[in-house]
């Protein structure tokens, strides 16, 4: 059978139907695949199961992958990746001898843009469940093509132009990463600087790109004006009416745009156990090109 498109009926996510990962792709396969993603910007692949290689191999047909930077103080130097696959990270709140075996552990991931933090952060990232719990964990995406589609006029006449501090000190989850010290005055935040309005490289589309929203400023502003657009871009952002959630299954798969979305993920129990493995795939540094 073919492979099918069938979207969500939310302004973002599209399922892929007939589609076997454990098998190479053709070139006809790939661009209905693509033509999807820039359309959807999140991917769904049910009922796979697969190997790290397969993931590997997977992401690889959409760029060269970037080896995960995770680095929560708390980790002590434990690699979280999978024996042999130094580009696949694993996200997940199980112990192993006392120590975690991945990130983020069983709390809320907030709002955010993968690696924002970096001057060029990953275009895309591929999850895929190995283990889920009964209840929580699902993971949410917001439509950041309509979120500045739909800015309401003054507020864009704020933003335009403007550029924000992504914080590279707290990961979505609230740890401080490795190295970094709790940021008491958001001029001095550390990470790179992005402009607001994102044109996307291939689309041409623009997008709002926002980080993380903990130490964020909006440079060259008195910090209360910072702060205060920032609430209300932010509040804007993640309108409801912009997502889209996922429950999981083992075997799922998700592919997100990180140059058009932002994730999330919901809390649960620490007595389940959550595994899900994960690819990044290189970006370039944003850019903003007004229409
Ligand atoms: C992530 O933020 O990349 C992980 C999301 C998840 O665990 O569902």
């Amino acid at each position: 059978m073919p492979i099918e498109i069938c979207p969500s009926g939310r302004e973002l996510g599209a399922e892929i139907l007939n589609i076997d990962l454990r098998e190479e792709l053709d070139t006809e396969t790939l661009d209905v695949i693509r033509q999807a993603w820039r359309e959807y910007l999140v991917l769904l692949i049910r009922g796979q199961d697969i190997s790290d290689g397969d993931l590997v191999r997977f992401s690889e047909y959409f760029g060269e992958l970037r080896t995960s930077p995770l680095g929560e103080a708390r980790m002590k130097g434990r690699s979280r990746s999978p024996d042999g696959f130094p580009q696949v990270a694993i996200i997940s709140n199980v112990t192993k001898d006392g120590l975690p075996i991945g990130s983020l552990g069983n709390g809320e991931a907030i709002w955010h843009t993968d690696m924002s933090y970096l001057e060029s952060p990953i275009m895309a990232a591929v999850l895929y469940a190995l283990e889920v719990p009964p209840s929580g964990g699902d993971t949410g995406f917001a439509n950041m093509y309509l979120a500045h589609d739909t800015l309401p006029e003054e507020l864009r006449a704020e933003l335009v132009d403007r550029v924000c501090i992504h914080d590279h000190s707290l990961n979505s989850a609230g740890f401080l990463r490795r190295g970094y010290e709790e940021v008491t005055d958001v001029t001095q935040t550390p990470g790179a600087r992005h402009p607001l309005f994102r044109t996307h490289p291939e689309t041409g589309r623009q997008a709002l790109f926002l980080g993380r929203r903990r130490n964020a400023y909006i440079s060259g502003l008195p910090v209360e004006e910072s702060e205060a657009l920032l609430d209300a871009v932010w509040a804007h952002a993640t309108k409801p009416e912009f997502t889209w959630h996922h429950k999981w299954n083992v075997g799922d798969l998700l592919m997100w745009d990180n140059r058009a979305v932002l994730h999330r993920r919901d809390s649960f129990d620490n007595s389940t156990r959550r595994v899900m493995h994960r690819t990044q795939i290189e970006g370039d540094k944003p850019f903003y090109q007004a229409a």
